[in-house]
């Protein structure tokens, strides 16, 4: 098997909505790295890693721990205390030797984020974002008001209590108005049962915090290998998504650098990660999907039901318009395909290479929503391969990209043809040995 060539900071970033399994790839190179950072997003997102058949599922801390790797959770993120020390419990409880550490400037979920969330998504109706309810957009909206946010550095701070009666007090009306409180009278006992929960976490999370930023410049002035785990993908980053419909972060490789407090220069390599078609969960327009029989067998085949909110997913074709958007967005350096072993079986395979909008072809991603809307995805067909048993392509794993059936060469190739990027890594399985790594 090809090795991959490591350099001291590379980025990986989802290319489409998300879900693209990132989390394998990253626990794949997590291999020969030192640290593992996530940097933008919470516990909205999520990760299923499985190593000899053990199931381990992140939402918050870098999945490289596992693999005995420093983990930092950088300061563009957004931490809900009670997962994250779930996460860190239940991780200690598998005999995981965790090296973690927390961002002071990060800033914290409480619990009425997730319930502001809820009822927003509600009050939307039928313009619902989607969101996964965990609070995320409300706790970001908080950080850009400036005037009722808690960074974790106030989290664990003495002046904590202090600090949360002046927010809650901003926040009567919304906290009225979702039913958190039926009147001002108490206000006083809600805040004592957030305190008596929450010192709790504050209390667990205190030894883990420090300035993550001043961390990671020196661990890559000392040439350590730093990987920068993009949350989400392209599609949904609150900047170059498909806006509205968007989660509230940047998960783009822009990110890494804001997010994680080190400069555009010290980022080496960005690796895009794609899935071998498309999925999205939530609303917003959709090009390739397919509401038919093949989007149920994509949905079946590939397990297309969230990690972290256990929806099903909306299922379509490749489209390589936006895996073009997303090399121009993010700088990619190069793609790691995954799922092609989902493919398998199918007769025909479609690639989307451009839109209709109006009668017009369109080669670039629209940066409309209303022209998104429009458009009409233009296919070029493949041959599809034969059924193959999930040992056998344990076995192909094991050999290289040339023990891949012909046609599914074919369809990995055109695409690298198509973006015009190489493509890295392969991957054929859930598990770390179903990873082809190849140099094209
Ligand atoms: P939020 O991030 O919970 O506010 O959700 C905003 C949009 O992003 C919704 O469409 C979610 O389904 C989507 N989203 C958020 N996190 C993930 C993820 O990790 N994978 C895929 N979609 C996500």
């Amino acid at each position: 098997m090809l090795e991959v060539t490591y350099l001291p900071s590379i980025v990986v970033v989802g290319t489409q909505w998300g879900d693209e399994g990132k989390g394998k790839i990253v626990d794949f190179l997590a291999k020969k790295a030192d640290v593992v950072v996530r940097y933008n997003g919470g516990c909205n997102a999520g990760h299923t890693v499985l190593v000899k058949d053990r199931k381990f599922k992140f939402h918050l801390v870098p999945s490289g721990v596992l693999q005995g790797k420093i983990g930092v959770i950088g300061n563009g993120t957004v931490i809900d205390p009670k997962v994250l020390v779930e996460e860190i419990e239940a991780l200690k409880h598998e005999g995981i030797d965790l090296k973690l550490y927390i961002s002071c400037k990060a800033h914290v979920t409480m619990p009425y984020h997730r319930i502001f969330d809820r009822g927003k998504e509600i009050k939307r109706g039928r313009e619902k974002i989607g969101t996964t309810g965990r609070g995320i957009g409300p706790t970001y909206a908080d950080k850009m008001k400036r005037t009722e946010a808690i960074r974790v550095s106030d989290f664990i701070s003495e002046k904590f209590e202090e600090k949360l009666s002046r927010i809650l007090e901003l926040k009567i009306p919304e906290l009225l108005e979702y039913g958190i409180i039926k009147d001002e009278g108490e206000l006083e006992s809600y805040k004592r049962e957030i305190m008596e929960e929450y010192s709790v976490y504050a209390e667990k999370l205190r030894g883990f915090v420090t300035d993550t930023s001043l961390l990671l410049n020196k661990f890559l002035d000392e040439g350590k290998t730093v990987l920068f785990e993009g949350a989400q993908g392209t599609l949904l980053d609150v900047d170059h998504g498909t806006y509205p419909y968007v989660t509230s972060s940047n998960a783009t490789a822009g990110g890494a650098c804001t997010g994680a407090g080190v400069g555009p220069r010290r980022i080496n390599r960005v690796i895009g990660v794609a899935k071998a078609y498309t999925t999205r969960v939530g609303s917003g327009p959709f090009p390739t999907e397919l509401t038919d029989e093949i989007g149920d067998f994509l949905r079946e085949r590939g397990h297309e039901y969230g990690t972290t909110t256990g929806r099903p997913r909306r299922c379509g074709w490749l489209d390589v318009v936006i895996l073009k958007y997303a090399k121009r967005i993010n700088s990619l350096d190069e793609l790691a395909l995954t799922k092609l072993d989902v493919l398998s079986g199918l007769e025909k395979l479609k690639i989307c290479v451009a839109y209709e909008i109006d009668g017009k072809i369109v080669k670039e991603f629209p940066a409309s929503i209303s022209e998104l809307e429009k458009c009409k995805p233009v296919y070029i067909e493949l041959d599809g391969w034969e059924e193959i048993e999930r040992s056998e392509w344990r076995e192909i794993a094991r050999k290289d990209f040339e023990a891949l059936p012909k046609n599914a060469k074919t369809y990995v190739q055109k695409i690298r043809e198509l973006v015009d990027l190489p493509i890295t890594i392969i991957s054929v399985g859930p598990d770390r040995e179903e990873t082809i790594v190849w140099k094209a």
